[in-house]
């Protein structure tokens, strides 16, 4: 873990571009090409290490998001890839081999779920399943053959916190390597590496974009690690495009101005939505009354943008009440400026089984909002004025 040389706003803005540079372009060009010229074979030989020999391999645009990643987490390294979905699958893949077992908890993003329980079986490695609070399951389900232990926080949708500190310190114990999906929590709020993480996974596609408007994944952490995991990038082939990098970048300079934001902006809304009597229950790490908020206060710097919350009421409720917001627009996703709703049984957990989400936790009445930077009043009168429409009552419960 890298201490952070200045403070992350600073980073964000700043981080990965040459400070020193004279008569450049002060943003970061576009090498918005596929191949690199060379003048003789003996350059083409010292090309094929960089990022100018061929974009699959790597690409400068690419480098620059890369290293602006890497000094915010206080990783060694970073890569890109073409999709969150895409870093984590080829960050795994790199690291396990055919009779290798992965302890992962239950309330990790459905399409990793779907990997590990479809994809990986075939491939001879085989995962278990744990409760993501229950840390002595953890340690039951560790085996001789256990190489990774895979956790996601805070928790898609309802916002449980992992104590990285207890995931870590088991980890070690046993030889085994972590990685987490911090996309939720982004390094704004959390940076794993302080408590000892050797993987950090991101979908980009959510906060470091910011806008909506593309599709990538990050994976940072040590420097051996991610050279397996460049090797393994380059033979499947899921570097991020250059423009979309470019792209990218313009986000993650106002990533910590956003997220501070969007932090306070959902508790506001979270502390809204406990005080509703048509509201059943606020998920929110850093509202009174969730059960890990003194964990999430100590090892976080916000809540982030995301809450979900009950409705008093049926599926049918949740249904219409998400669709007559008029700021919050009906579509799935998170972490982009503009507030996004959705229902997580037909959107992020429609792929999981009812059981599995059963066990997570996940109701039918839910609704999951994605906090943008409008302002929060506006927001607030949205709500307000959907839930107005709603007609059931009962006592609101945070957690
Ligand atoms: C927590 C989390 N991890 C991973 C992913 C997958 O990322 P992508 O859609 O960029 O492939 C998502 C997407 O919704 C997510 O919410």
């Amino acid at each position: 873990m890298k201490r952070h040389k200045r403070h992350p706003e600073t980073e964000a803005v700043r981080g990965g571009t040459d400070l020193a540079k004279k008569n450049g372009p002060l943003v970061t060009p576009i090498y918005q090409t596929s191949t690199f010229e060379v003048t003789d074979n003996d350059q083409q030989v010292r090309a094929t290490s960089t990022d100018m020999f061929y974009t699959r391999y790597g690409n400068p645009t690419n480098s620059v998001a890369e290293s602006a990643i890497a000094e915010l987490e206080g990783a060694d390294a970073a890569l890109l890839f073409s999709s969150g979905m895409n870093a984590i699958t080829t960050g795994i893949l790199a690291l396990v081999k055919s009779g290798d077992h992965i302890v992962a908890q239950e309330d990790i993003y459905g399409g990793v779920t779907k990997f590990l329980t479809s994809w990986l079986p075939k491939l001879g490695v085989e995962t278990t399943f744990v409760e993501t609070a229950n840390y002595d399951q953890h340690a039951r389900a560790i085996r001789p053959n256990t190489k990774l232990l895979y956790v996601e926080s805070p928790t898609n949708p309802t916002l449980k916190i992992v104590d990285l500190r207890k995931v870590s310190a088991l980890a070690k114990q046993h030889g085994l390597i972590t990685a987490i999906d911090s996309t939720f929590a982004t390094p704004i709020n959390q940076r794993p590496f302080e408590f000892g993480i050797d993987l950090v996974m991101h979908s980009g596609t959510k906060y470091f974009a910011g806008h909506s408007d593309l599709i990538c994944g990050v994976v940072a952490g040590r420097k051996d690690l991610i050279e397996t995991i460049h090797s393994t990038r380059t033979t499947l082939g899921g570097n991020m495009d250059p423009h979309a990098a470019w792209l990218l970048l313009r986000g993650i300079k106002t990533l910590a101005v956003r997220v501070q934001r969007q932090n306070e902006s959902a508790l506001r809304i979270a502390e809204y939505l406990a005080q509703n009597r048509k509201v059943k229950r606020v998920y929110y790490p850093f509202a009174e009354g969730h059960p890990q908020r003194a964990l999430a206060m100590e090892t976080m710097q916000g809540g982030g943008g995301v809450l979900t919350f009950e409705i008093d009421g049926s599926h049918e409720d949740a249904r219409q009440l998400s669709e007559s917001l008029n700021l919050f627009t009906l579509a799935p996703s998170l972490g982009g400026v503009d507030s996004l709703v959705s229902i997580p049984v037909l959107t992020s957990h429609a792929m999981i089984s009812a059981e599995h989400r059963r066990k997570m936790g996940v109701t039918d009445q839910m609704i999951r909002l994605s906090v943008g930077i409008e302002n929060v009043d506006d927001l607030i009168a949205d709500l307000e004025q959907a839930l107005a429409g709603v007609r059931s009552q009962e006592h609101v419960q945070v957690g």
